[in-house]
């Protein structure tokens, strides 16, 4: 399963990557404005960082914009990943990218019918939104596990990317359930490494350890 990481934050992003376990980056309009930073430099930053795909969001909401935008958003480096709302003019613009061999990210996914149509538009990955869904009182996995479903079904190359994780747990559900990959906040990417057991036992290993008066170099 690939982890990205969802943040424009350079320094988290570096941070992160160092461990080798990063794959990807995806960013949205609100994390750049909450970001404060310029859009394009942020995501020229990421990829000089990030070898695997880097997901960068248009703007536009018509498809000629979708795609102007975009083409512009791909220049930027070999592995931006354009993501686009799934909307109708999004999709169109979709199977235009595919075509001209741009990659895209199909973002806002609520549905099956959704992502079987961003599928069939050649999107190269799709983003269901986990949490969101879990917050209007839904199961948010329920949908990785239709459209997983689906996409085996038919076999369609689109890969399933979790998004909207919220907690570590969200994270093996959505690795039980088959999604190819998640997007994962940079706070539940370092609880990921956690567990109050490891915690205790290392205490305890290193204590008995300290008794021993040994060294091992
Ligand atoms: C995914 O690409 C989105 O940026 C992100 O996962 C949205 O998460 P949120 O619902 O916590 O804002």
């Amino acid at each position: 399963m690939q982890l990205f990481l969802d943040t424009p934050d350079v320094a988290l992003i570096k941070d992160l990557a160092a461990t080798g376990l990063v794959d990807g980056i995806t960013t949205n309009p609100s994390l750049i404005a909450k970001a404060g930073r310029n859009f394009l430099e942020v995501i020229g930053e990421i990829c000089a960082v990030i070898d695997g795909p880097v997901s960068a969001e248009v703007a536009a909401m018509d498809t000629a914009g979708m795609l102007d935008e975009g083409r512009k958003l791909a220049s930027i480096a070999p592995n931006v990943v354009v993501k686009v709302p799934l909307t109708r003019d999004g999709l169109i613009a979709t199977r235009e990218f595919a075509a001209e061999g741009i990659a895209t990210n199909v973002t806002l996914c609520f549905s099956a019918a959704q992502a079987l149509l961003a599928a069939k538009a050649g999107a190269s990955y799709i983003s269901p939104f986990i949490g969101r869904l879990d917050d209007v009182g839904a199961e948010g996995m329920d949908l990785i596990v239709e459209i997983r479903a689906i996409y085996d079904n038919y076999d369609f190359d689109t890969e399933i990317l979790a998004a909207s994780i919220r907690t570590p747990g969200h994270v093996t559900q959505a690795a039980l359930c088959g999604a190819d990959c998640a997007t994962i906040p940079p706070d539940v990417f370092n609880a990921l490494f956690k567990h109050p057991l490891t915690e205790r036992g290392l205490d305890q290993f290193m204590a008995d350890w300290a008794k021993t008066g040994q060294s091992i170099l």
